[in-house]
């Protein structure tokens, strides 16, 4: 795992967005596993601007998303569907029916769990994954547990994440109690992860990942056996960390 440090988010975004750039130019049929939430607007920012002026295309590329809430429609505003294409999809040229979510509100939400990852599975690895990390260390929605869940599976979410994510809803009533998410067999086979972590309410997570052992109650220290990891922490993220444990880019 290396663990790379900038004092402020913008770097890492446009350090991250350089990765996936890279990685299109270097195989323009690329899968990408993308991730939502606050902390990788940014880089999606960033590489709408590099497509409006011609820098990288997506028109070749597919994607997979790492989770869904469940009973949220894509045209809910508060659903991942809603989020990608407002901030993502609807920025860059993407093929129509290139971008695949969980279905959230599939009428068989353990089908639907078990035939995305079987979509995924045919395709064969994604070849470049943004993660996010939770405040209690998921990664996706995989939630501290006893077990490290292989397959995409729906899953009841922690009250510390549904406190978390109630700003992007009226009240934390309002959130939903469960999700679809990615298991860690296809993060795991990832050819290469990139886990963005901004702010001091990301520190204690950053910590356990980087110091802790492996532990599924610590869902993203699984990226410690991962071949080609990267995680990308700004000033708050790293605070409880010693300059030793990271590089500065
Ligand atoms: C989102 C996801 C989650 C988030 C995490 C951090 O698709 O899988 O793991 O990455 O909850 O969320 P933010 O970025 O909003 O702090």
């Amino acid at each position: 795992m290396k663990i790379l440090y900038a004092k402020d988010a913008d770097t890492l975004s446009r350090y991250a967005a350089d990765r996936f750039v890279e990685q299109i130019k270097s195989n323009p049929k690329s899968i990408l596993g993308l991730a939502t939430g606050s902390t990788p607007k940014k880089m999606y920012e960033y590489l709408g601007e590099d497509t409006h002026v011609g820098k990288v295309s997506f028109s070749e590329a597919t994607s997979f998303n790492l989770d869904e809430y469940v009973g949220l429609a894509a045209d809910h505003p508060a659903s991942y569907h809603y989020f990608m294409e407002e901030y993502f999809f609807s920025k860059v040229d993407f093929k129509e029916g290139a971008n695949s979510l969980p279905n959230g509100v599939a009428e068989n939400l353990e089908k639907e769990a078990l035939d995305y990852d079987q979509r995924i599975q045919d395709v064969g690895e994604l070849d470049i994954l943004i993660l996010g990390i939770g405040s209690n260390a998921h990664i996706g929605f995989n939630e501290p547990d006893d077990v490290f869940e292989p397959l995409t599976h729906v899953v009841a979410l922690d009250h510390s994440t549904r406190q978390d994510n109630a700003r992007f809803f009226n009240s934390i009533d309002e959130v939903p109690t469960h999700a679809i998410s990615l298991g860690m067999r296809a993060i795991m086979r990832a050819k290469k992860v990139l886990l963005l972590a901004f702010g001091e309410n990301k520190a204690e997570a950053i910590r356990d990942l980087v110091k802790g052992k492996v532990d599924p109650k610590v869902p993203a220290s699984i990226l410690q056996l991962h071949a080609n990891a990267t995680i990308l922490i700004d000033e708050g993220a790293a605070s409880l960390l010693d300059e030793s444990d990271y590089t500065s880019i």
